[in-house]
């Protein structure tokens, strides 16, 4: 029997080719992928200075975000790897004028130098072998003063669901990531918030805003069954999803990253 073919990158990232009907039914389809966008669609215009920027959507995949930049005035370029996400992004923004690049972020320095006002990338690094690399990238593709809005899934949220279900086993054993195999969503590098504070500074970007993007709904014992419940759930996220400790068991973080206007002074000895 001939070896199954790797889904996996020659860099080793997740690229969806294979899970794009999967991942466009069971998150936007859905419950999570509604709230998720009500939340950002509450969030970005408070936690970035949203002025009409061009930005770059790194890793865009159905569109979604592109199309609420690109109706805000914004002049959107999606970049995405994966051919599959790209066809239905294209049809999410079919009418709209956002320049669409099949491109892998490592690729972006040469293909989109940018240097960007404004970068998206939401719901990416996870799915990425080397997401600290990652960031690095993206903080050279951000012009002075420019902000990154960077969305990331929350590995200390994932050890929480997995008890919460009685996965006890795999979370002692702290096996909480995936192996990006087959059609699974779980994510293969699930990050921490203490990464993304080591790996911003060390990149030269400054924390601005954070949040928790669904910080009760994954752990409901029972999902909202009314229309009067789903929107008291909604409202409990939008209250508590800046406030600590809340937005640390987000599903998701966001955060506001911007690149300083001048690089920090150097210390003399
Ligand atoms: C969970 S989806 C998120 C899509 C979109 N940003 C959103 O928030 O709905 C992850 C996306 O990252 C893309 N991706 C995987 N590896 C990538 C890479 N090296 N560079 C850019 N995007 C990548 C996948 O193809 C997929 O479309």
């Amino acid at each position: 029997m001939s070896e199954p073919v790797s889904p996996l990158s020659p860099a080793g990232d997740r690229h969806f080719d294979g899970l794009a009907d999967k991942f466009a039914a069971s998150l936007y389809g859905g419950a999570r992928g509604e709230l998720r966008l009500a939340l950002l669609d509450r969030l970005l215009p408070e936690m970035l200075d949203l002025r009409g920027q061009p930005l770059l959507d790194v890793g865009g995949g159905l569109g979604q975000q592109a199309d609420w930049f690109a109706a805000r005035g914004h002049a959107v370029t999606l970049a995405e790897p994966s051919g599959e996400m790209l066809a239905q992004a294209r049809e999410q923004l079919a009418g709209r004028e956002v320049n669409v690049l099949q491109a892998p972020l490592q690729a972006l320095p040469e293909l989109a130098p940018g240097p960007w006002p404004l970068i998206v990338c939401h719901a990416v690094l996870e799915w990425l072998a080397d997401p600290r690399g990652a960031l690095a990238t993206l903080a050279g593709l951000l012009s002075p003063g420019g902000q990154l809005s960077l969305m990331v899934f929350n590995r200390d949220a994932l050890r929480l669901s997995n008890v919460v279900k009685g996965n006890l086993e795999k979370a002692l054993a702290d096996r909480l990531e995936g192996r990006g195999l087959r059609k699974r969503l779980t994510p293969i590098s699930p990050l921490t918030h203490g990464q993304v504070e080591a790996w911003s500074a060390e990149s030269g970007l400054v924390i601005r805003e954070m949040a928790g993007i669904r910080v009760f709904a994954d752990y409901l014992r029972q999902p909202p069954e009314s229309d009067a419940d789903r929107e008291r759930l909604l409202a409990l996220e939008q209250r508590y999803c800046r406030v600590d400790p809340h937005w640390r068991l987000g599903r998701y973080l966001l955060y506001t990253l911007q690149r300083p206007i001048r690089p920090p002074e150097e210390t003399t000895a």
